[in-house]
């Protein structure tokens, strides 16, 4: 059998986008295909932990070897994370949108001819993250994303920081270079402890190296 550095430990994994109601019928949302996050909750549970991934809404299928949540907003998503607590390891791979509608209609909100659009008033979500990262509760191990189109490293070092993460996954996600939707990434691992440059992988061999890179260190951290 193949070897299980996880075994005994519990994980919990964010991924795909969420979805903010503006009525019943529209809503803001990030560009994510959820493919990095269901690779990563598979390859963490591959290696033996017991995992819980909450998903936004996505096309693709729940991963095999985990326990998956379906939600759809921010909210719900921190929710979602916050009910999965205690956890030896948190993984935050969801595009979060950053914000909602302020009062998200109960009908749709019809179109008035020559009165031009309904205004959008706009207020801050959650930050999951930050929230798990400064949690009383907080996992030993929290890694998060930062997905930038300029200054990757300079803004990874201050996301370190700012929501209290052990590591901070990083990949230019600029248009050019087919990340987005993609099957393959190119990231950058950002710890106190340096910068790791990893190849051009396919999005699930990043998945395997970070989930056996996130087994090597919490098997060196005093428990
Ligand atoms: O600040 P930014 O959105 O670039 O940070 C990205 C990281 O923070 C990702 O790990 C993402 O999952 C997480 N995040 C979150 N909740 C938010 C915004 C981002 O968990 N509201």
């Amino acid at each position: 059998d193949a070897p299980k550095p996880l075994a005994g430990r519990t994980a919990i994994v964010t991924s795909g986008p969420t979805h903010e109601p503006i009525d019943p019928v529209r809503y803001i949302a990030n560009r994510s295909s959820g493919k990095q996050g269901h690779a990563i909750a598979a390859n963490l549970a591959r290696l033996g932990a017991d995992v819980t991934l909450v998903s936004g809404p996505v096309t693709i299928p729940d991963p095999a070897g985990a326990n998956t949540i379906h939600v759809e907003s921010a909210r719900e998503m921190l929710e979602a994370v916050t009910d999965a607590l205690p956890a030896d390891i948190a993984v935050f791979v969801a595009a979060v949108a950053d914000w909602r509608v302020a009062t998200s209609a109960d009908n749709k909100i019809k179109k008035k001819e020559g009165e031009g659009p309904a205004p959008l008033v706009l207020t801050e979500n959650p930050d999951i993250l930050k929230t798990i990262g400064h949690h009383a509760d907080r996992p030993k191990l929290v890694v998060g994303f930062a997905a930038e189109t300029a200054d990757v490293i300079a803004n990874a070092r201050a996301k370190l920081a700012r929501k209290g993460a052990d590591f901070i996954v990083a990949n230019d996600v600029s248009p050019q270079t087919g990340i987005m939707g993609g099957d393959r990434n190119r990231v950058r691992i950002v710890s106190n402890d340096g910068v790791e440059d990893w190849p051009d992988l396919s999005k699930d061999e990043v998945a395997a190296r970070l989930a056996a890179r996130i087994a090597e260190s919490l098997n060196r951290k005093p428990l």
